[in-house]
């Protein structure tokens, strides 16, 4: 299904470069195709074709920008099949999750077409005291120029959309640097984009190596950094980013709440969706389980006995739920605090094998607190059992994070739900639901270690923009 090799593009065009990058099947460790790898003087030009289109972008109309939008949205509909595949084999992603990667790639475009024709700013009554007498104002949104976007490996086509959608909406130019590991999803969007009518120069996806990658961080042409990956990663290339406005999406331990009045069917179908869809490969992914005291030994056996009946083994399978890490040495990693934290105390309730990259849905209890698979981002498949008496406990609990992403409820009172509302320091909570639960209009992104900024279109639209602010004034 994939192509023996792909180009980056360069200012709009293919470029089959002399170097490549072998792209391997997650699954099987083969090499699955080869990607074009972008130098340093591809990526200067690509910045430079961006700061040089920044103009014809900015007076593109808001229709044409539509009209771009929706020529995706019908070519991703029609590739469907191919899109799902490709995010299947690069990224190890189970089938049926492959399909809903590209079905809300659909959505993101979509909400991202409906917002370029909507953006508006608002007239303003300056008359606030004598001396402003005769004035009025009213301000606009205008794009913030080329930005820089890096997006990660564990959704190749939508978190990368998330960062392309909204600068096509705004008018912005970009150079994007996929990852290493899964860049066929960016590639197969600029094929796409390279059929339209963006500006030459518009856009540039290059996957690139990670010294070549400083030049997205560091060259002062680029307006706006936005991106997503690992803490470590991330806060560091804040540091290096200069004047730049930076968004950071990064990780989280996410937890969750089940409160006594729960469903419990209904609560052990989600909890195993969130622990473990895309192995637990999401900065969402429920890795605190916090579960009120009267119901623990129940609500734990049961997800106990759903998370044995889960079918792992190859992505490409129909009746596939788990499949492999992105890497053997990720999924060491965890096979390692997974080991820890049992030699300090914790009980293993289930998984805990692993083979290469597989490693199997795990669930942990009496696991204590200062224990990695607890404070810090598993991005695997395990979480973590605890009890609690009382739901303000519940909640300090879930604030006990340097993390803040998004945290789930589990409870049918209201007062709760607005508590938590209240007090999570978090930058979303989802009541009725799991954590990792995200439609992609919303608001979405964290507090703390988890980043800055929000994406879901119209916010990443107004972090793309800078406001313009009109005074005029009417002689008396
Ligand atoms: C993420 O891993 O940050 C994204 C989760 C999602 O889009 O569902």
């Amino acid at each position: 299904m994939l192509k023996p090799s792909y180009p980056y593009y360069l200012a709009g065009r293919p470029v089959a470069a002399n170097t490549d990058l072998e792209v391997t099947d997650k699954y099987t460790g083969e090499v699955a195709t080869r990607v074009a790898v972008a130098d340093s003087a591809a990526i200067e030009q690509g910045i430079a074709a961006a700061a040089d289109s920044a103009d014809a972008m900015r007076r593109m109309p808001p229709y044409q920008r539509r009209e771009i939008l929706d020529h995706c949205v019908g070519r991703f509909r029609e590739r469907f099949d191919e899109l799902a595949m490709s995010l299947c084999i690069e990224a190890g992603k189970p089938i049926k999750d492959s399909r809903g990667e590209v079905t809300r790639l659909i959505d993101t475009f979509r909400i991202a077409a409906e917002e370029s024709v909507r953006m508006t700013g608002e007239v303003m009554n300056l008359e606030i005291s004598p001396r402003a007498r005769g004035y009025r104002g009213m301000w606009k949104r205008v794009p913030i120029g080329p930005c820089s976007f890096i997006s990660p490996f564990n959704f190749p086509l939508n978190l990368a959309a998330h960062k392309i959608a909204p600068a096509i909406a705004v008018g912005c130019p970009f150079v994007l640097k996929p990852a290493s590991r899964t860049p066929i999803g960016a590639l197969m969007i600029g094929e796409i984009l390279a059929e339209t009518d963006l500006p030459a120069g518009a856009f540039s996806i290059l996957p690139c190596s990670r010294d070549g990658a400083d030049l997205f961080t560091t060259d002062d042409r680029l307006k706006l950094l936005s991106f997503t990956g690992s803490p470590d990663v991330g806060w560091r290339l804040k540091s290096k980013a200069g004047k730049k406005k930076v968004v950071l999406e990064l990780g989280g331990n996410a937890a969750c709440i089940v409160d006594q009045d729960s469903d419990l069917n209904d609560v052990v179908e989600r909890l195993v969706i969130g622990a473990f869809y895309q192995s637990g490969q999401s900065c969402i992914g429920v890795q605190r389980i916090i579960v009120h005291e009267s119901i623990y030994e129940v609500l734990r056996d049961r997800l106990v006995a759903a998370t044995k009946r889960l079918v792992a083994g190859d992505p490409k399978d129909e009746d596939t739920f788990v499949g492999p890490m992105i890497s053997e040495s990720e999924a060491a990693r965890l096979d390692g605090w997974i080991q820890t934290a049992v030699a300090a105390g914790g009980k293993l309730l289930c998984g805990g094998g692993r083979t290469g990259s597989m490693l199997e849905a795990t669930l942990l209890e009496d696991v204590p607190a200062q224990q990695d698979i607890c404070t810090q981002e598993a991005f695997g498949p395990v979480a973590v059992l605890s009890r609690f008496s009382s739901f303000d406990e519940a909640l300090d609990r879930v604030n006990d994070s340097v993390f803040g992403l998004q945290a789930g409820i589990f409870t049918r009172d209201l007062y709760k739900m607005q508590k938590a509302w209240d007090e999570l320091d978090v930058g979303g909570v989802v009541v009725g639901d799991i954590p990792s639960w995200r439609v992609d209009n919303m608001p979405y992104g964290g507090v703390k270690d988890s980043g800055l900024g929000r994406e879901g279109i119209r916010f990443a639209m107004e972090d793309m923009t800078e406001i313009r602010n009109l005074v005029i004034r009417t002689p008396l």
